[in-house]
């Protein structure tokens, strides 16, 4: 039985009311609920990023450093804006968690992850697939053990709001896993960060500076935050 999606979208809370544009989503948002994503997701991407768009050796690479952060026996951990999930499926698969939370904007993208889930032999008791909008989280305040945003922030249409409910769901103590990619990639579509801008982002969401370490590899950028 595939994992049930719940959409926790404000859209979807408050049905499409006509001329009602205070959710509208930018293109670096929208194309994401393209089917043609997905496939590009599954398919193509990944050993393209091993060659070493996303840190050497790709999601590899980037479980270890998650998993090695985050430590053992978590109870939830929430992969937000997780795509087809790459890394939530892991996560699940790793058996070091006892329950993962993967949520993203588009229904082509969850809905590939609910059928690679299947196929994987994940089970509904294992993970909760949300669409839901990271900048409006539908997620209770200090509840969230661990939060992994793999290559996300710079698809959002405001990344300071996201990280603030970010900041908000983690419990004290809480870590937070980021990847994005970095300026001088020309912010045409996606949005694009200095690690300056990115450290200033995470401190306005409410990270102690002390507890916010970032690093960049070519034009990839990770954040390590604790609450
Ligand atoms: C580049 S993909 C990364 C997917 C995955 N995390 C990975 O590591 O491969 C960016 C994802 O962010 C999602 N996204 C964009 N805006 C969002 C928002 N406001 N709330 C939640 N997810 C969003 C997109 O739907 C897309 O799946």
């Amino acid at each position: 039985m595939p994992s049930p999606l719940m959409d926790l979208t404000p859209s979807a809370a408050l049905g499409a009311v006509e001329g009602n544009t205070a959710h509208a989503k930018p293109l670096r948002t929208e194309l994401f609920r393209s089917p043609i994503i997905p496939f590009l997701y599954e398919r193509i991407l990944p050993p393209i990023w091993a060659l070493g768009l996303r840190n050497l050796g790709g999601i590899d690479t980037e479980f270890r450093l998650v998993t090695d952060f985050f430590g053992q026996s978590l109870a939830i951990v929430a992969d937000i804006s997780c795509g087809t999930g790459i890394m939530a499926r892991r996560l699940a698969l790793s058996g070091r968690y006892k329950h993962i939370i993967a949520l993203d904007y588009s229904e082509s993208m969850l809905a590939q992850l609910q059928q690679q889930a299947r196929l994987d032999g994940i089970s509904p008791s294992q993970i909760t697939i949300i669409r839901a909008d990271v900048e409006a989280l539908p997620l209770a305040s200090n509840s969230i053990d661990a939060i992994y945003a793999g290559a996300a922030m710079h698809c959002w249409k405001d990344a300071l709001e996201g990280i603030r409910n970010i900041y908000r769901v983690l419990l004290p103590g809480g870590k937070l896993f980021a990847t994005t990619f970095l300026k001088p990639f020309p912010s045409i579509v996606f949005r694009f960060f200095s690690l300056q801008e990115l450290r200033d982002i995470m401190v306005a969401a409410g990270f102690n500076k002390d507890n916010v370490q970032l690093q960049a590899r070519g034009l990839y950028g990770t954040i390590w935050c604790i609450k």
